[in-house]
């Protein structure tokens, strides 16, 4: 395999690209590829289809559109790893296999996930094929990242852009590959956020938005100022301002986020109201009157709330310094002590904040919906909070690595466990490779009724004020001796002193996180039953819309947050299991995030943690890709004559001969009780690339002409497959006495119907048959008398032969075009690659490619020639040069394609100009023009867009800019710019219709 890792490593020539390629697998040589890596900008490095991404933490030139094109349709191991390597090859089995996918994206706080699925997104924003109504789904999938990252993320000690929330996003595609809609679920957003930042943090990033950037009007509409230090909810964490960001341009991209996404005037009107409605509560203080109870210390800030929230302002003023018990016929009124007001008003801040973001998200999605019911497929892109460790971690952290802990655990199910299980099932030859297994720490939280979570459901719901000792005495008397769990009770001597009492901790597989318990309690505050009410009643539209389906009478027992986290995960792990799986683990290179350094003992604990060492060792042994017997032989048994068209025997038994024709070696493959397995992903694409030119030869053999097949797939086998041409030899020995023993069988029994015992031979004669009528086609269209007498089976295919010529193209050009006649006889081929290596257009994966055909490209301007090839897709048209894509033309914008009416190849493009990435119409000569038309024809069905042109063809140069081609005759065929500007064209055939006139002239 040594030319094989010689090709890949020669592409970058740093390190190895793919660890599964490595010498040995230590750490110390793990770490040593990524430092080298790393040091030299390269970020990326694979685990067979897993990519490993080291947050580099300074912008690198590697995410530009050229990047991207360069990957689009690639077999993954032919470039250097890329993130849009790993989205395209999700993107192309999505579409071969037709089924859903997630990516996975982990790593702790600050490692780089959400950078990462904005990349994916963007990269399918640019590479999908899309028509100008779907481009505003993806206008919208784009900038939902905005505004949710404006509401839910922000500044921590970990990361200056921290997602505060988890996101679960959907994009659908379409069959032919469109990104057609989308949908995201939110994960439990950080609300206490909202009234409270630690040290160094900040609030979401919107508020600071809005004070910094908002306009002057908005700003005294909301009552607010232009000063981030005047709200205690923005000032906590003592950094309103820091370098990293920029409030006043994200305000910019925001609004107008807002407005892509849908979202009315009005309601962005309502937005904005709720989020100053928050600062304006933070604001209001208490004080304790000579009874001890709360009252107001300051009313401009409750007037405020109160008209921003459209609630009235004594019932809210009485909502947040009473505690109103009913009783039966009367109320009761409780007052409430300070600590119990400010309580109260930061439940407030927290509920209407943390609706208001759940309602983002619901208008994102109906903004993304598509409404198409055909059957579609998705590619789910999973980006939730990172594992995270602070001084003082309180109950939101405990969800946030809880939530890491599940992902881990589903991680290691799909690879490492499953993976080995599967070995077992399937009786393949292993060494078990150890790991460890998270799930004892995931059981430890989850468990119903010995769980933590089950725990403080217990102490939140038990009538009574909960303390954290109970809580606590609780917990250690279920978990007392469990490896993972340690309090200071619990705690040997040495561990008790890093303990406080009231303290918890959990060994995580990340790491040891201390929880404190009272934080774990408190920080689930409910919403009072008054307050609540009060404002269901809101004459905000949005904050009504919220909390008017939460039901405020209800007197069931509320589910708490924690349980409510839970359950959804567990949804989320359902979700996820029923898709194929992709992953990027992302590290994080240093604390400080700071670029070109590389902390390696942070990194060795990541690499240890993720478990990258067992995943590449599994790697290492074990296969890459499995599939059922029959699965396998049904996809790939045109690759061998014996198992093509049918296999009689067992499926396993025609794998084995299929394989060994194609020359699988004994230690690339294994066969296990149902499935195949194939050690390396080379040698699947390999396969792959076989069945895409086998797939134009067999579809060739049908069609009026037999060609060499095409170049694309062809040089990728001899890069791939080692040894290939030796084999071949050897292969075509034995396969010829198998072919012989059928043609055989097939001769005799070549007057039945048509069976397994003589189809080949049927094709065959097919074949041969149109081999020599190739080269003696009738002159003309109306000799219906030369044809080549064809064969007995073959009778009724001279008669479709006869008319398939002539039909194809007869309605659009017969009578109409004077070089018709002459062109009907010439075949038609499927596609043309012109013997210039450099035109071969390997920016298109074989699946997308309906024809390519040479042109030359008259530029608009100058009408400079330039030699193209032009390649046609499902859903476009590119112009191709040395294998980069000079235009794309999609068929939606191609309004009208003229011709003359004489001898040239002259094709012109008239494209929809409404589209400002187009720049005019196209004129092009093609050699086959005719061929090219009818490919064009029939792909795009664009029969009624084809006009035949009499005098010169009107073009439009740039959008109301117009030019012409014109036509004329003369000694030499010529193609120039004319002095009025127009692209003449001189043909030469009525030259010799003159010299003929002159010679008939003579006497
Ligand atoms: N590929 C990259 N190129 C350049 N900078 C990056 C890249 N990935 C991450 N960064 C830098 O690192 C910062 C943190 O990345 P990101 O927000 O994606 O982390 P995260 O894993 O989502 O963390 P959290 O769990 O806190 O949300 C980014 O704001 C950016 O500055
Ligand atoms: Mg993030």
């Amino acid at each position: 395999s040594l030319d094989m890792e010689g090709a890949l490593t020669a592409r970058d020539r740093v390190g190895i690209q793919d660890f599964v390629l490595l010498d040995e697998t230590t750490d110390a040589a793990f770490l040593s590829n990524l430092k080298k890596r790393f040091s030299r900008d390269l970020i990326y490095t694979y685990i067979g289809t897993l990519l490993v991404s080291v947050n580099p933490y300074k912008e690198l030139d590697i995410y530009n559109k050229k990047q991207m094109e360069t990957y689009m349709g690639i077999n993954f191991f032919e470039l250097p790893p890329h993130i849009y390597a790993l989205a395209d090859n999700a993107y192309q089995t999505m579409l071969t296999e037709f089924d859903n996918h997630f990516i996975l994206i982990s790593g702790e706080s600050g490692a780089g996930k959400t950078e990462a699925s904005k990349k994916i997104l963007q990269y399918y924003a640019v590479s999908c094929p899309s028509t100008t109504l779907l481009n505003t789904v993806r206008d919208k999938m784009l900038m939902s990242n905005p505004v949710l990252e404006a509401f839910g993320n922000a500044k921590t000690l970990k990361n200056d852009n921290s997602s505060r929330f988890g996101k679960y996003m959907d994009i659908q595609f379409d069959s032919q590959g469109d990104a057609v809609g989308g949908h995201i679920l939110n994960y439990l957003l950080e609300k206490s956020r909202v009234v409270h930042q630690n040290h160094g943090e900040r609030n979401f990033h919107i508020f600071y938005q809005l004070v910094e950037g908002g306009e002057d009007d908005l700003l005294h509409q909301l009552g607010l100022e232009r000063d981030a230090q005047h709200y205690n909810y923005l000032t906590q964490g003592e950094c309103a301002i820091v370098s990293s960001i920029n409030d006043r341009n994200d305000w910019k991209t925001v609004k107008n986020a807002l407005q892509i996404i849908n979202i009315e005037e009005i309601n962005t009107n309502h937005l904005f109201g709720i989020v100053s409605s928050v600062l304006h509560l933070g604001n209001i203080r208490f004080e304790s009157n000579s009874k001890g109870q709360a009252v107001l210390a300051n009313n401009d800030e409750l007037r405020w709330v109160s008209n921003l929230l459209g609630v009235d302002a004594r019932s809210l003023q009485e909502g947040l310094t009473y505690r109103k018990i009913e009783a039966r016929h009367d109320q009761v009124l409780s007052p409430f002590t300070v600590d119990h007001a400010i309580y109260a008003r930061d439940a407030l801040a927290k509920a209407i904040y943390g609706q208001t973001f759940t309602w983002l998200v619901n208008r994102i999605n109906e903004s993304m919906e598509n409404k198409d019911p055909s059957r579609k497929t998705v590619i789910g892109l999973l980006d939730i909070y990172g594992f995270e460790v602070f001084y003082v971690n309180s109950f939101e952290q405990f969800c946030i690595n809880y939530c890491n802990e599940k992902l881990q655990q589903l991680f290691i199910q799909l690879t490492l466990a499953s993976e080995q299980e599967e070995y077992e099932a399937e009786g393949i030859e292993w060494e078990p490779v150890q790991f460890f297994n998270n799930k004892i720490i995931c059981d430890l939280v989850e468990e119903k009724h010995r769980g933590i979570i089950s725990i403080l459901d217990e102490e939140c719901l038990r009538p009574g004020d909960a303390t954290d000792l109970t809580f606590l005495e609780r917990l250690e008397d279920k978990m007392g001796n469990h490896p993972h769990f340690v309090t200071h009770k619990l705690a040997d001597k040495m561990t008790r002193k890093t303990l406080e009492r009231g303290d918890f901790r959990l060994l995580h597989y990340a790491g040891e996180v201390t929880y404190c318990s009272h934080l774990c309690l408190t920080r689930q505050n409910v919403l009072f039953f008054s307050l609540l009410k009060l404002i269901c009643q809101s004459k905000n539209a949005i904050v009504k819309e919220c909390f008017s389906t939460m039901d405020a009478d209800s007197r069931r027992r509320p589910e708490t947050v924690a349980t409510q986290f839970k359950s959804s995960l567990l949804k989320l792990t359902e979700i996820l299991m029923a898709k194929e799986a992709w992953y990027i683990r992302c590290l994080k290179s240093n604390e400080s995030k700071q670029p070109g350094q590389f902390d390696e003992a942070l990194i060795r604990h990541q690499v240890k943690y993720l478990g990258l060492m067992e995943h590449l060792r599994v790697r290492r042994a074990g296969f890459a890709y499995r599939r059922k017997f029959d699965v396998f032989l049904k996809r790939y048994k045109p690759l061998c004559p014996a198992t093509w068209p049918h296999w009689r025997g067992e499926p396993a038994d025609g794998v084995e001969v299929l394989v060994q024709h194609l020359g699988y070696l004994p230690n690339e493959y294994k066969m296990g009780r149902t499935k195949i397995f194939i050690r390396h992903p080379r040698t699947l694409y390999a396969t792959e690339d076989a069945f895409e030119k086998c797939k134009h030869e067999l579809g060739e053999r049908t069609s009026a002409v037999y060609y060499q097949c095409p170049v694309f797939a062809t040089t990728k086998i001899e890069t791939c497959w080692r040894g290939v041409q030796a084999r071949k030899e050897r292969e075509k020995r034995a396969w010829a006495v198998k072919v012989i023993k059928k043609f055989i069988k097939g001769y005799m029994n070549r007057g039945q119907a048509k069976s397994s015992d003589n189809s080949e031979y049927l094709a065959f004669v097919r074949q041969n048959y149109l081999n020599r009528l190739k080269n003696h086609l009738p002159k003309t269209v109306l000799d219906k008398t030369s044809w080549l007498p064809p064969p007995a089976v073959l009778t009724e295919v001279r008669h479709l032969l006869s008319r398939y010529c002539v039909k194809k193209h007869s309605n659009i050009f017969k009578g109409k075009k004077e070089s018709y006649p002459q062109s009907v006889a010439q075949p038609f081929m499927d596609t043309r690659i012109t013997s210039n290596q450099t035109h071969k257009p390997t920016v298109f994966h074989s699946v997308f490619l309906q024809y390519s055909v040479p042109v030359i490209k008259y530029d608009r301007n100058g009408f400079k020639p330039r030699p193209r090839q032009l390649v046609l897709t499902q859903t476009a048209a590119y112009v191709i040069e040395e294998a980069k894509i000079k235009q794309r033309v999609l068929y939606t914008s191609l309004k009208g394609i003229s011709v003359s009416n004489l001898t040239d190849g002259i094709i012109v493009f008239h494209i929809t100009c409404e589209d400002p990435k187009q720049k005019g119409d196209l004129v092009m000569q093609c050699d086959h023009l005719f061929e090219f038309l009818t490919k064009l024809c029939v792909i795009a069905n664009k029969q009624n867009a084809v006009k035949v042109v009499q005098g010169s063809i009107k073009i439009e140069i740039q959008a109301g800019k117009e030019s012409a081609v014109d036509f004329s005759t003369g000694h030499e065929p010529m193609v120039y710019k004319a002095k009025n500007g127009h692209l003449m064209v001189v043909r030469r055939v009525l030259f010799l219709m003159m010299t003929s006139c002159v010679l008939s002239a003579l006497p």
